[in-house]
């Protein structure tokens, strides 16, 4: 335990998220921020804290504060578009159960399996178009797109989407652990309203269309459910759903890709292995969540007092588990900073969390990532990204790349 204050907005933290973490480690398994949030590093503490959601809930009010300059721009831009309520990431059970239980189907290991060979095809387009020896942004190219398709499949939305689907996603994580400036804040408010008011358009033309997908089961499942509720609340609870299935199924899993071929890339063996023995992909992909998911951190709420590694916590404390911290703690994992999908528990990792909020798309986005590594390997013998000049998130709730150049060399 140690009681220095640690600031994880400064620039020291958001650009050396790795090192600042494994000070924090070294100095005790929780620390205490700037704001005055507990953050655990530990790995045990971390489960203990996400598998509790009685004493920790998730139910966090994240108001992020409009800078005072646009406040009332931004308010005329939300007026014409509908509240977001809480839908997932921040209800607690029994509003939470049923929530996931309205989307859960489109991401049972059964509607998985039926994707599978869409993903390998989609992939295979993407990796075949890959120019060899060239400069390229990775996360443009294939990291990005693969999962924007699979969303988008797993939805109902046109593949013509695909572009608004990442302005969407771009404005929605926006101001997650990070402040835009007040001329970015405004666009992405713009690009806010214009994603509610398309999916209202979606969902009453895949109803009525029978397209398959989320968008019209959940247009469908709710009227029948409660027909004569406000129509507001019931559009609201669909926007903020599929909001938050749109964001979080592209935004972290894109990022997440290209990021593992920065991992991995220049590894000509084990692209060769990966060659003999496709099945390698899996573990490969479970150890490069570990060592550098887009997901930092998961926060809660204290409901009861509670006391964390000797802390005292009244209601209303906010607790930010680092799954990036957690995930290198040498007491779970040897030699934590090596990159071994050989290791003993390489699927123990936590970087879709843990409890009832454990990653709805866990499965969907190890699909694709592991698919990804699989049809690369039949067409490069190395990408190399390492040293290159990636630009990354300044958040420390999100991070990952937003260009990731690289250059990809193809199998002859
Ligand atoms: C590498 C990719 C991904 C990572 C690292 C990741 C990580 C996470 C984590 C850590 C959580 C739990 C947050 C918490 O406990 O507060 C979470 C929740 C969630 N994720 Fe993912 N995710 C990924 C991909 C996806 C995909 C492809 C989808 C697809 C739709 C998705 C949808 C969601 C949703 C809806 C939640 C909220 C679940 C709930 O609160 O019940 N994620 N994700």
């Amino acid at each position: 335990m140690t009681s220095v204050p640690v600031d994880i907005a400064s620039s020291e933290f958001l650009d050396t998220p790795v090192q600042c973490l494994a000070a924090l480690r070294g100095q005790g398994r929780t620390a205490i921020t700037t704001d005055g949030w507990v953050i655990v590093t530990d790995f045990d503490l971390a489960r203990q804290v996400l598998t509790d959601p009685k004493t920790y809930s998730s139910h966090i009010h994240k108001h992020v504060s409009v800078p005072g300059d646009i406040a009332d721009e931004v308010a005329a831009i939300r007026a014409q578009g509908w509240p977001y309520t809480n839908a997932l990431g921040t209800s607690d059970a029994p509003l939470h159960t049923r929530n996931r239980q309205m989307v859960n189907k489109a991401f049972t290991p059964r509607a998985l399996t039926t994707l599978e060979p869409l993903v390998r095809h989609a992939a295979a387009d993407l990796a075949a178009a890959l120019p060899d020896g060239e400069s390229i942004d990775f996360l443009t190219a294939f990291g990005e797109p693969l999962p924007v398709w699979a969303i988008s499949k797993v939805l109902g939305l046109p593949p013509e989407r695909s572009t608004d689907i990442r302005r969407w996603s771009t404005a929605a994580v926006a101001s997650i652990g990070a402040t835009p400036s007040s001329e970015d804040w405004l666009r992405y408010e713009a690009d806010l309203l214009d994603f509610q008011q398309t999916m209202v358009t979606v969902m009453r033309e895949n109803r009525e269309n029978g397209t398959p997908g989320v968008i019209a089961e959940l247009a469908q499942a709710i009227d029948e459910e409660d027909p004569d509720s406000g129509e507001g609340v019931q559009v609201s609870l669909l926007l903020t759903l599929l909001r938050e299935l749109v964001v979080a199924g592209n935004e972290t899993t894109g990022k997440f890709i290209a990021e593992a071929v920065r991992l991995v890339g220049s590894d000509r063996a084990l692209w060769q292995r990966l060659r003999d023995d496709p099945s390698h992909a899996e573990f490969v992909v479970e150890e490069c969540l570990r060592l550098a998911s887009p997901t930092q951190s998961a926060r809660r709420v204290v409901a009861v007092a509670t006391e964390l590694d000797g802390r005292q916590l009244a209601p209303g404390t906010i607790v930010m588990v680092s799954l990036a911290g957690a995930n290198r703690d040498e007491h779970q994992f040897a030699h934590a900073d090596v990159c071994d999908p050989d290791r003993e528990g390489v699927r123990s990792q936590i970087a879709f969390g843990q409890g009832p909020h454990m990653c709805i798309g866990a499965g969907l986005a190890r699909l694709e990532s592991k698919i990804a590594l699989q049809v690369l390997a039949q067409y490069v013998d190395a990408i190399d990204a390492a040293g290159s000049e990636a630009v990354y998130t300044r958040s420390y709730i999100i991070r990952g790349p937003i260009t990731m150049p690289a250059v990809v060399h193809r199998r002859a």
